[in-house]
Order: structure tokens, then C-alpha cells, then sequence
């Protein structure tokens, strides 16, 4: 397997010099385009590793299935699915345009901003520094890595110019979807995304999602397997946005991206995949990582369809 992936990662590291880093948020803009990581955890815990597995880079969107599974676990499946659907939008992540219609739940799911925004209210708490925290603890059981933290770089970066997010905070206000004051739903989310992550990070949380909740490194049970169940099928419908499609075709498994250049994969009972490499494509997807994540698919029969 080692030999596997070290020979994918040589194939695509051409990959990386396409797409672009992310520079609406400042801090991303400083990634170096050249690096490229994966990791993978299987069944039985085992971990193989290759390429910057090990760099720290921010979690971005790749936490939205986090904080859906949050809001499932402190809120309910019935509360999630009457402030957000689960239909992919075929919109960008930061969509704003929700044409002259009132914006509802229907329009929007868990994946893109709007969703994931509107889902830190339901994140148990008594205020949303108290929610934040909740969620940082789950990423640090997921992943085996307490010590998980905010970039604060990262964070304030975002902080100072985040002004479309916080607009969609606004918004879902304006439509009476969320009660709670915007800048503090806002500053939840902000922090959320910047969380620091690794490959193998995202392999070990990507590997509870494919247990069904079972921890394959611990045998320990992390979540219900009906709570995994569901942010398994949102990953494979709206998990890479507007690309959603393409990458079902391509690569077939349910995934998650970030602009942090992060994408954790979920191949349900098999294993959990976490890839790196910042350059994106026009959708935010990692270009190299979405091809390693093609390679890797065709040569291990991995897609589920
Ligand atoms: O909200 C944002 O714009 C970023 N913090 C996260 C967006 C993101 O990662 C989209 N993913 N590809």
C-alpha cells in the first residue's frame, strides 16, 4: 500500500501546479502550492501515509460534516432537517443569490456556508464560545488528537474579512431561520474553519464516518451509526458543492473539501482518506488532491457506485 500511494502522489504531484490558492481569506494566500499529503486508515486502524501527510493546514469546510454531526447529536435529526435540507444546490459554497424567493431550509443544505452557519445555532451551549468548544472536543476524539486547536492566524484573518459570511449570518436573521445575534453564530463558524488539521487527522475522523461510528484505531463506539449514516449520504450529495456530480462520477466516494486545500474521504467500511494539497480549482475543490483521490479510487475498486 505504501508503494501505492507513493507512486500516486509522484504521478500527480504535476497536479499541484495547476488551480490556484486561496486568497479571499489573506492567510490561506501564504500555502505553498507545491505540497501534496495523504493519508489513509483502514478497518482495522491501520494508517499508511505519504507525501506533507503530516503539515498542518486549516480544516476550512472540511468541518461542516463536524458541525452537522454536532447539531445531529445535541439537537436531533428533526431539528436539522426543519432549519436545513439536504438537497445539493449545484451553487457555489458562498452562494448568495437566493433569487426573489424568502430563503427557507429547502434551499439550502449542510455543505455549503449558509447551511453550516445556520447549523452552530443548534450546537449545545450556553453561549457560542461554550458551542465552539463542544466542537473543537469532537474533532480532537474523532481524530485521537486532543491537542487540536485553532489557527489563530487563520481565524483572525477570516474574522477581519469574512464580511460575505457574515452577510449569510445576517440573511438567515433577516429570514427568521436563526434567533441568536449574528456576529456570535459568525465568530463560532469562523473559528470552526480554522481549526488545524492534518492528513492523518482527517483519515482518523474519516475512518469513524466509514465505521459507522465505530473508531477502528480504539474499537470505540464515537457516534450513533444513523448520525453517520446521514452526513455520509450529505458528503456524497453535496460533500465537493457544485462538483459534486463530476467527483460521484470520477472518484465515487463521499468526501468533504476546504479551501484549505483538505479533502477527508469516507469509503463506508473500508477506510478513511485524508489529502492535501492547497492549489484549487474555480469550485474550491484541491485539484491535485481531487485527482490522487481518482487514482487512488480507480486502483483500489473504492467507488460505491
Ligand atoms: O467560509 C468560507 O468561505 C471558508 N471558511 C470555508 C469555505 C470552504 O472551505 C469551501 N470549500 N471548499
Amino acid at each position: 500500500m505504501q508503494t501505492v500511494l507513493n507512486e500516486i502522489l509522484h504521478t500527480c504531484k504535476e497536479e499541484t501546479t495547476r488551480g490556484a490558492v486561496a486568497n479571499y481569506i489573506p492567510e490561506l494566500a501564504k500555502a505553498d502550492p507545491n505540497q501534496l499529503g495523504i493519508c489513509l486508515v483502514d478497518a482495522d486502524g491501520k494508517s499508511v501515509c505519504a507525501g506533507d501527510w503530516s503539515h498542518c493546514f486549516s480544516m476550512q469546510s472540511v468541518v461542516k460534516p463536524l458541525i452537522l454531526l454536532l447539531a445531529l447529536q445535541d439537537s436531533g435529526v428533526d431539528a436539522v432537517r426543519a432549519l436545513v435540507g439536504m438537497e445539493a444546490t449545484g451553487k457555489p459554497f458562498d452562494a448568495f443569490n437566493y433569487s426573489d424567493q424568502a430563503l427557507t431550509g429547502a434551499h439550502i443544505n449542510p455543505m455549503i456556508n449558509t447551511g453550516a452557519i445556520a447549523l452552530c445555532t443548534l450546537i449545545g451551549g450556553s453561549d457560542y464560545e461554550e458551542k465552539f468548544q463542544r466542537l473543537l472536543q469532537l474533532a480532537g476524539k474523532l481524530s485521537g488528537n486532543p491537542s487540536m486547536d485553532i489557527l489563530e492566524s487563520v481565524y483572525l484573518s477570516e474574522k477581519a474579512t469574512g464580511n460575505k459570511n457574515r452577510a449569510l449570518a445576517y440573511m438567515l436573521r433577516a429570514y427568521g431561520m436563526v434567533n441568536d445575534p449574528a456576529e456570535d453564530i459568525i465568530d463560532c463558524y469562523f473559528k470552526a474553519c480554522s481549526i488545524g488539521v492534518s492528513c492523518m487527522d482527517l483519515a482518523r475522523i474519516a475512518a469513524v464516518f466509514a465505521g459507522h461510528g465505530l473508531d477502528p484505531v480504539t474499537g470505540q463506539r464515537l457516534m450513533d451509526a444513523e448520525y453517520a449514516r446521514y452526513v455520509n449520504a450529505t458528503l456524497a450529495t453535496c460533500g465537493m458543492y457544485d462538483g459534486s456530480g463530476e467527483f460521484a462520477l470520477k472518484v465515487g466516494i463521499p468526501a468533504k473539501s476546504g479551501v484549505g486545500g483538505g479533502i477527508m474521504g469516507v469509503v463506508p467500511k473500508k477506510m478513511g482518506i485524508g489529502v492535501f494539497a492547497p492549489a484549487l480549482d474555480k469550485k474550491g475543490n484541491s485539484v491535485a488532491g481531487f485527482k490522487v483521490l481518482e487514482l487512488l479510487s480507480r486502483q483500489l475498486d473504492l467507488s460505491v457506485y
